[in-house]
């Protein structure tokens, strides 16, 4: 059966992961500063959360500002942190009510000690929630988290905790902020770009992409079910063969 023939999956992927880009061209598109962009990024993300919630998604992850966004203007650095900040203040309790674990990865070394409070706090409070699992990515790169993961995991072997030969993937897997999250079975990126800048390297290995030409602003939950149905239409081998292939040796 071709790809274009397949019936597609009636159940949505567990766990989604979103590169959340375009926010600036939004607003360059209206002439507008990309603060605004990013403010209406802001809403964009609130309607993702209810949309997968909806749509039965188990696990939301959103990659809100990577390590390399402090290359940025002061200016606009110091406005996506204040977004974050007004999230957590502002919809936290929303969240909660809603029974929505939320998770912050990334490194926090560089944040405001505050801010760190702030996100512990969301993370404590939420943290028997069991309807939906939304993880913000903040002050995240994939590349940063895995060296954070072997060094915690050198620290061990030096100390004699655990041997070398005791490490594997599991074991890496086990360090990383995603240590207790599946992986995401399909990850989305907006705005028609088509790159994974340094997400979920490790965590998307066999993951499905969906790069959908929508701008993240006006991303909305027609946008996100396209996506899924894209989702529902690919067939996923992780490295083996479909259940329809020949399997005979030198079959085409
Ligand atoms: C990419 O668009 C988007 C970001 C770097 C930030 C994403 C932030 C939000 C969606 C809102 C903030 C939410 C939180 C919780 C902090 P871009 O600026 O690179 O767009 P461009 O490629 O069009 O310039």
């Amino acid at each position: 059966m071709s790809q274009g023939q397949r019936p597609g999956r009636s159940a949505p992927p567990a766990h989604v992961a979103i590169i959340m880009d375009g926010n600036g061209r939004w607003a360059q598109m209206r002439g507008l500063p990309r603060q605004e962009g990013h403010r209406r990024g802001l809403e964009a993300l609130r309607g993702a959360v209810r949309h997968a919630g909806d749509l039965g998604i188990r696990i939301l992850t959103l990659y809100s500002f990577s390590t390399e966004n402090w290359r940025r203007p002061a200016a606009e650095v110091s406005f996506l942190l204040s977004l974050l900040r007004r999230f957590v203040e502002k919809d936290l309790s929303e969240l909660h009510a809603a029974g929505v674990r939320v998770r912050i990865i990334g490194s926090r070394d560089d944040l405001a000690a505050d801010l760190r409070r702030l996100v512990e706090h969301a993370e404590t409070v939420t943290r028997d929630n069991t309807r939906m699992t939304l993880v913000v990515a903040f002050n995240y790169g994939a590349r940063d988290e895995i060296v954070r993961a072997a060094r915690r995991i050198a620290m061990d072997v030096a100390a004699g905790l655990i041997e070398a030969a005791a490490v594997d993937e599991a074991m890496l897997a086990s360090h990383l902020d995603t240590a207790d999250l599946p992986d995401p079975e399909l990850v989305i990126r907006t705005s028609g770009e088509t790159r994974i800048s340094n997400f979920l390297l490790w965590q998307a290995a066999y993951a499905e992409f969906v790069f959908s030409p929508v701008l993240w602003p006006d991303f909305d939950r027609a946008a996100l079910e396209d996506a899924i149905a894209e989702y529902g239409r690919r067939e996923r081998r992780f490295g083996g063969l479909s259940e329809t292939a020949d399997r005979s040796v030198g079959a085409a």
